[in-house]
């Protein structure tokens, strides 16, 4: 009965995916019932940010943040017990692959992007590079089941969990008031752990939130100015994101010096050969053609290579982009074109002035957080 009641919420988890992943304009779903047990810890919403628009009937506890951290963790998720969520979401880079234009999975296989951060997902619209999830819930089933990022499956997960040294029956009961380990539950407690990791504690922030106005340079806060002008209209408010899908004007073809150091021939030649459609993946409406989604640019410090295929290894080359080397197509952004001129006004000095106050965005304490850091190093035995 366990294991019918387990294909049956895979299935009904699996439905739920491809049904919103056909509709695109949908308002954020409603959360799968998971029932979960214990006092909710409140959502601690920053001065300076709006409301979250995660669900607000999903019941966040101590103890369900504590299992979907072990889970993060845990390299059993994957087929071959070493690729957890971490390999590819670091904390040291704010949740990103550090130094990986692709991020690289089981056995080394190149997945198709470069890996988003995790932070501040509960203000988030939608997920992915190209918005194809809706629910946070969802965003960990494509990395479990892609043979080139976890290339594993429910059952074998479930399989070992219940085999593991880790006493996950023990958690489950905690989180859930029952032993039982499912689908939903376990992509549930991820989703709690993945709540918590909030950054705001930026040198803008405190800026932002008047708590220390002289914390800015003189040269940051003319970047500041400039970004406003310059950027803001996509990478809007306190998130840095309208999260809506642009073209930003990347070149079609990726220069072959800018594939993955490491790659085999097989794997440049795949790359070089096939472009990444964006969210035309996800509507199959030919205006979506080469549109992602517009990324935070919290921490972008420390969130490099940049953009969906990770092709810009430093911020001065992104910035170098939108001055000179936007490449026109039908879908290109309108803000990207004056006229006959492509591209965003810039001077050097002014794209120095930009990266600085890109950089006022780090947040040093949110990639230290001993909370959001792997278990083991911590209180593992207490677990
Ligand atoms: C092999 C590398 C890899 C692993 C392992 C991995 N991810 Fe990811 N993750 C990615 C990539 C790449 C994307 C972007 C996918 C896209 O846009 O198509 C992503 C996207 C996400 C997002 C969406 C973020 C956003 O802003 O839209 C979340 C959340 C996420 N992953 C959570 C997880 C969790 C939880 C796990 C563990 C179960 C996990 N990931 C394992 C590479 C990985
Ligand atoms: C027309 C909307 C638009 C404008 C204006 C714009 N951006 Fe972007 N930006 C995007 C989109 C869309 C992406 C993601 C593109 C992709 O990966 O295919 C992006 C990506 C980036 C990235 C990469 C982030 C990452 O995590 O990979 C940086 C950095 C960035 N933009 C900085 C800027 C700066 C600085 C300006 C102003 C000079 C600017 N952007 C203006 C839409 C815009």
């Amino acid at each position: 009965m366990k294991k019918i009641l387990f294909y049956c919420f895979g299935l009904i988890g699996t439905l739920m995916l491809l049904a919103q992943t056909c509709q695109t304009t949908k308002p954020p779903q409603p959360a799968p019932t998971v029932t979960v047990i214990g006092p909710p810890i409140p959502l601690a919403v920053p001065a300076n940010f709006p409301q979250p628009r995660l669900d607000t009937s999903l019941k966040i506890t101590a103890a369900g943040v504590a299992l979907g951290r072990v889970l993060f963790y845990d390299g059993d998720l994957s087929s071959n017990r070493q690729i957890a969520c971490a390999t590819c979401h670091q904390q040291a880079n704010a949740f990103t692959h550090h130094g990986h234009r692709l991020s690289h999975g089981v056995d080394d296989r190149l997945s198709r992007r470069n890996a988003p951060p995790i932070q501040n997902l509960v203000w988030a619209k939608n997920f992915f590079w190209d918005g194809g999830v809706h629910h946070l819930d969802f965003t960990p089933l494509t990395a479990l089941r892609d043979t080139a990022e976890m290339n594993s499956d429910i059952e074998a997960i479930r399989f070992k969990l219940e085999h593991s040294r880790i006493d996950y029956n023990g958690m489950f009961d905690k989180a859930y008031g029952t032993r039982e380990i499912t689908s939903q539950r376990l992509l549930r407690a991820l989703t709690q752990f993945m709540s918590q990791l909030v950054s705001a504690s930026s040198r803008y922030d405190r800026y932002s939130r008047g708590e220390d106005t002289t914390l800015l340079t003189k040269q940051e806060k003319e970047g500041l100015q400039l970004f406003r002008s310059k950027c803001s209209q996509c990478h809007q408010g306190e998130l840095f994101t309208d999260y809506s899908f642009r073209n930003n004007g990347l070149a079609a073809t990726r220069k072959r010096e800018e594939l993955e150091f490491g790659m085999t021939e097989e794997q440049k030649v795949r790359l070089l050969a096939t472009r990444d459609e964006g969210r035309y993946r996800v509507t199959l409406n030919k205006k979506d053609r080469y549109k992602f989604r517009v990324p935070s640019l919290r921490n972008v410090q420390y969130t490099g290579p940049y953009m969906h295929d990770g092709r810009f290894t430093v911020l001065a080359q992104v910035l170098r982009h939108y001055a000179t080397g936007i490449e026109d197509s039908p879908t290109l952004d309108p803000r990207l074109r004056k006229g006959k001129k492509l591209g965003i006004p810039m001077t050097d000095d002014e794209q120095k002035k930009i990266i600085a106050f890109l950089k006022t965005l780090s947040d040093p304490e949110f990639m230290k957080d001993p909370r959001y850091a792997d278990p083991r190093l911590t209180r593992y035995s207490k677990l």
